[in-house]
């Protein structure tokens, strides 16, 4: 069977977060509830103008830098926070980026897990046709009710992963085990902007779901826990991984594990997740992101990964990292975009929080906020105006601050997100 993976992979999240200090004074928590308990620091906040299909594009395009468009044979993009009930995102989003006619463009949905059903379907497509390369792009903004248990939880961001059968940066195994029940721990009904969640049974969910499809994965590939190097795991808030990894090693590993152990083996794939929170179905790949961009040396090395969809589906995975991996990573981008971002105050980020676009179908215009190179200029005749703004380097070299942004509180609830 021919190597397919990972040829490139890029993250892209918006220019705002709220550090969760700020969040644990405006709701008289202790911050170290959500610093430690959750292992949280900060939350990417998505601005009036950016939603999921300008946050794709913006991962996306990095992405393909120094990739023929013309090999492109298809766009997936996973997410659960959908703008339209027909219309693909996906289609905005070739559009924008330029992908040819001849590349197919369409939407994936199962909660957070619906990125890898996309990696698996891109894996089975370019084993039959080894020339074609499928770009899978994860988007989403992930958003719970003010003062809900689930705020601090919230975040926003792209990662978008080059699968083809030159896998630069990590080869999958062949293997894979999958669980699937029908459960309500979180869902997000039509008509409404923010998910309904069972936090605790969430939990409890995920690790069922974790340790049946690890007995799955052992099943078909016969490997062990101490096969594997490194674990990455779909990330809520990074604590979660620690207690998935706790509850896997506890039965899979008979001589248990050390504290040390467990720092060594997810510790790197937790650091860009704690600085932007849940991605959603981007996710598990911002995990990988954060541990092929660490100091770890991981040539030839397996990471195990498990992947979670509320609702519920869970996937375990892995793949071989590559010999020179690190030759084609976007590390200086994504650590400039991470530390260029802008620190919100907690009254600018409750006003972008309640702007959301007109529910009537009337038109709309967008605030201009700090974005990458695409921004949602409004709404008109129901139907999305995207437009390309500059440069992406030359907006992250801008000095900005909340000052010089004057967001006007306001007006901002006329202005439109979604
Ligand atoms: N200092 C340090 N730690 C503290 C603390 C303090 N002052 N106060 C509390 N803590 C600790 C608690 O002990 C707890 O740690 P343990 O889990 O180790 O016991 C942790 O902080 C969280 O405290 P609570 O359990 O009291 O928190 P909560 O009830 O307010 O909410 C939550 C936690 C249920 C995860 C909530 O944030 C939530 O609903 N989040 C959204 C749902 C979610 O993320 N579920 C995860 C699985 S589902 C999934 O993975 C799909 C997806 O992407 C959504």
């Amino acid at each position: 069977m021919k190597k397919v993976g990972i040829e490139a992979i890029s993250l892209y999240t918006p220019r705002y977060y709220l550090d969760l200090k700020t969040l644990a004074a405006a709701r008289g928590t202790d911050a170290e509830k959500y610093y430690n308990g959750l292992g949280q620091e900060r939350m990417a906040v998505a601005p009036p103008d950016e939603d999921i299909v300008t946050m794709s594009a913006n991962a996306v395009k990095v992405a393909l830098e120094g990739i023929d468009y013309r090999e492109i044979d298809t766009l997936m993009l996973a997410t659960e926070s959908g703008i339209d009930q027909s219309k693909a995102a996906a289609i905005y989003v070739h559009s924008l980026v330029g992908l040819p006619s001849t590349c197919k463009a369409f939407e994936l949905k199962q909660a957070c897990c619906s990125s890898t059903a996309g990696i698996l379907s891109a894996l089975a497509l370019v084993q039959m046709n080894p020339r074609k390369k499928v770009v899978l792009v994860a988007s989403d903004i992930a958003r719970y009710g003010l003062g809900t248990p689930g705020e601090p939880t919230a975040g926003a961001g792209a990662v978008a992963l080059v699968i083809s059968a030159d896998p630069k940066l990590v080869a999958f195994d062949p293997e894979n085990g999958s669980y699937t029940a029908d459960v309500m721990d979180f869902w997000r009904p039509n008509y409404m902007d923010q998910a309904m969640v069972d936090g605790k049974y969430s939990i409890r969910v995920y690790l069922k779901a974790l340790s049946e499809s690890w007995n799955e994965y052992v099943k078909a590939s016969g490997r062990e826990f101490n096969d594997h190097y490194r674990y990455c795991y779909h990330m809520p808030f990074t604590r979660m991984a620690e207690k998935g990894h706790l509850h896997l090693a506890k039965y899979s590993a008979p001589e248990g594990i050390s504290k040390d152990m467990l720092k060594d083996q997810i510790y790197s794939a937790q650091r860009y997740n704690r600085l932007t929170g849940n991605l959603y179905t981007g996710s598990l790949y911002e995990a990988l992101t954060s541990l092929l961009e660490s100091r770890d040396k991981l040539d030839d090395r397996r990471v195990g990964m498990f992947s979670y969809g509320s609702g519920c589906m869970g996937i375990f995975f892995s793949g071989v990292v590559q010999k020179g991996y690190r030759n084609y990573l976007k590390t200086d981008a994504h650590r400039q975009m991470l530390e260029a971002r802008i620190d919100l105050p907690y009254g600018d980020y409750e006003d972008m929080y309640k702007a959301v676009l007109p529910q009537d179908g009337s038109d709309a215009q967008t605030m201009h906020y700090e974005t990458g190179l695409y921004r949602l200029a409004g709404i008109s005749g129901h139907k999305r105006i995207y437009e390309t703004v500059g440069s992406i380097a030359d907006r992250h070299n801008e000095k900005t601050s909340v000052d010089q942004q004057q967001i006007p509180r306001e007006k901002a609830s006329q202005q439109g997100r979604r």
